[in-house]
């Protein structure tokens, strides 16, 4: 006699995602690099994975800052400054280091605040639906990170009325913008950067559509932030200059590499998103020590020494793009530390993730949902603290993979991947 727990879980078993990936694991045991437990971190961004060390290429921490001794110090002071947690939510009180952390941001974004929240998704999930009422309607791209589309669906269930619009199309948004009339307002979310592909929007045509539309722009630019602009401001001061009807989204774990994340924004959006962001008022925060490290960490980011581990990050970036691209393949992305190799069918993807990871390399292998169908990609993330000698090792690897099983040529990226995908690569 099963229990209703067991029957509910037999039930969800046989549905379609959870059964798409038990068959993957099924299939092949062998080859999934996924849910693999990491053993020991050493120095050389190497790391032990299975039983065997590896140079990490699938770190977001993109400046190395997870290694920093300033920013481990300033988390082990946070620690003996206020314990390891503030149990309370901010709708009760916050610690100062949250205070200055977001003054902090702010300072550096050049925004009148910043409100963090303790991850991105926390940000999208409590942020979007706290922006809007049932007058008013919800856009995003199609290829949006899933925290918006859940942020959108959160909103949909108070009255929203929400859609997609195709991937980087400033055309289809005006189009699907109309469609949604009369409205109030619209939220139109985007990513800053694209993660699977490293594409960007094209953010000036998407503001212009949406100042005619009676709508914002929200941008979820985390894993932009640190990594483009001038002090790692990220994405959108860059492309637009000012943040003029323009909401930001950062990440405080990838770049970073502390915890959370943040909306930084005018002074009346943060009150009002204070009230109306539920993960806020009925969760916890992020950790002091945390925050006393994201303090440190936007003093690096404001010092000469950033411009020094950008050029060494850029640098990387551009000599992987290039070997890549000189072996004949598909490499999608190359503005940002995130490069996508095309591989194209489930198995081969993961075939092609074992290979690398046997020759001393780990990179993600990435299928289906997060790219679409057979549009299985290596993604590699570049870091400022890789020695150039271990990104030459990587396109050693990659060549004998090209070698032992060919990869799809450069016109099946753009064919794969909708616009915006394989943009210039940084000078
Ligand atoms: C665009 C975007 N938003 C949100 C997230 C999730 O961030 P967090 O881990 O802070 O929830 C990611 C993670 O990769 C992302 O790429």
């Amino acid at each position: 006699m099963t229990c209703p727990l067991d029957r509910l879980t037999a039930a969800l078993a046989r549905t379609g995602m959870t059964r798409f990936f038990g068959r993957l694991f099924a299939d092949y045991p062998d080859l999934l690099m996924k849910d693999q437990t990491v053993e020991a971190v050493g120095p050389d961004r190497r790391f032990k994975l299975a039983g065997r060390w590896v140079t990490n290429f699938g770190s977001d921490s993109f400046l190395g800052l997870d290694q920093d001794p300033r920013v481990i110090e300033s988390i082990e002071r946070g620690v003996r400054g206020w314990g390891s947690h503030n149990g309370s939510s901010r709708a009760f009180s916050s610690v100062e280091p949250n205070v200055r952390a977001e003054g902090k941001i702010a300072d550096w974004l050049g925004t009148e605040s910043a409100l963090i929240y303790p991850s991105v998704t926390l940000a999208n999930t409590g942020a979007l639906p706290g922006l809007l009422t049932r007058q008013d309607v919800a856009v995003a791209d199609q290829f949006a990170h899933n925290s918006i589309d859940e942020g959108l669906k959160l909103a949909k269930a108070r009255g929203v009325r929400t859609a997609k619009f195709a991937h980087n199309d400033p055309a289809d948004l005006r189009r699907v913008l109309a469609g949604l009339r009369p409205y109030r307002h619209a939220v139109v979310a985007v990513d800053g950067v694209y993660s699977m592909s490293g594409a960007l929007p094209p953010l000036a045509e998407f503001r212009r559509v949406a100042a005619e539309n009676d709508a914002v722009l929200y941008v979820d630019d985390a894993h932009g932030t640190g990594v483009l602009g001038r002090q790692g401001r990220g994405t959108v001061l860059g492309a637009l200059g000012d943040y003029d009807n323009t909401l930001v989204v950062g990440s405080l774990s990838k770049a970073f590499s502390c915890l959370g994340g943040f909306v930084a924004c005018p002074r009346a959006v943060r009150d009002v998103l204070r009230l109306r962001s539920n993960p806020l008022i009925f969760g916890g925060p992020v950790p002091p020590a945390y925050l006393e490290a994201v303090c440190t960490v936007v003093d690096i980011l404001r010092s000469p020494e950033y411009d020094r581990l950008r050029a060494k990050l850029d640098a990387n970036v551009r000599h992987l793009v290039a070997g890549a691209t000189a072996l004949g393949l598909a490499v999608l992305g190359g503005c940002v530390p995130i490069v996508s190799v095309l591989v194209g069918p489930d198995e081969a993807t993961l075939r092609a993730g074992r290979f690398l990871f046997e020759a001393g390399y780990y990179v993600q292998s990435v299928v289906f949902p997060a790219v679409p169908h057979g549009s299985g990609v290596l993604r590699i993330q570049v870091n400022a603290c890789h020695h150039p000698g271990q990104v030459d090792g990587l396109l050693g690897a990659l060549a004998a993979l090209h070698r032992a099983a060919p990869l799809p040529g450069p016109d099946a990226g753009v064919l794969r991947f909708p616009a915006g995908v394989g943009e210039a690569i940084p000078a």
